[in-house]
């Protein structure tokens, strides 16, 4: 039995026909499926709005609809993910400057009914996340610097890893520890053993006509 969740990025799908590249890992076995948001601002590239996510809804069958948001003010875009069909919203830490807002934007995701996550890219240090762990549902360590796709896996991630596995164990309740990032089966494994349980996997996956029995190999690493 495996305990890993795997989180296909549609990020690396072919657009033109979204809503088969979403029912196709459904059916392979993914757990998430994870949906990538880019405002143009907090990182460079832009990419879709809650109308993608409302069209493939209906292709996602069991899959948890989680949508990673890589944008400023993530609170005031997280409404229109969550009525287009978002199950589980993750922020990032460095959207907002204060501990204040960031507990204002935990309350509020929380108002609108979904799930929590809480990310930090490659250069903020995980200590930053201690006050977050015990109020969360997912911790999201990027082992990319976040922007695209297809980027290297950084190894500095796999401390933090560590690091949080530990957190969430002390805690006594159950918060995903998820990996975003360059992640493949050599990778995938050097994380799972650091306590990661969903990988996110966009360029591994997407692209490849074997997706499913590599979708299969990370379930079970
Ligand atoms: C990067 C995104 C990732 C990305 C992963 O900003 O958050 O989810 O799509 O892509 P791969 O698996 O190709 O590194
Ligand atoms: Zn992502």
């Amino acid at each position: 039995m495996s305990r890993v969740n795997v989180a296909p990025s549609i990020l690396s799908a072919d657009f033109s026909v979204l809503e088969a590249e979403v029912a196709k890992m459904d059916k392979a076995g993914a757990t998430f499926i994870h949906l990538d948001v880019m405002d143009g601002r907090f990182v460079p590239n832009k990419t879709f709005g809650p109308e993608t996510v409302a069209r493939i809804v209906p292709y996602c069958g069991k899959m948890l609809r989680d949508a990673h948001l890589m944008v400023y003010e993530p609170l005031a875009a997280a409404e229109g993910f969550a009525k287009a069909g978002a199950e589980l919203i993750t922020f990032h830490y460095e959207a907002y400057e204060t501990e204040e807002e960031r507990l204002h934007c935990i309350e509020g995701l929380r108002k609108l009914g979904v799930k929590v996550g809480i990310s930090i890219k490659p250069a903020t240090k995980v200590e930053v996340l201690d006050p977050y762990f015990p109020l969360v549902d997912l911790v999201l360590i990027m082992s990319v610097e976040p922007g695209k796709g297809g980027q290297a896996f950084m190894e500095g991630s796999l401390e933090k890893i560590a690091y949080c596995r530990k957190k969430i164990d002390a805690l006594g309740r159950g918060v995903y520890l998820e990996v975003d990032g360059g992640i493949n089966h050599e990778t995938g494994r050097l994380v799972v053993e650091k306590g990661a349980d969903v990988l996110v996997a966009g360029s591994y996956l997407y692209g490849h006509d074997d997706y499913a029995e590599r979708l299969e190999g990370l379930k079970n690493l």
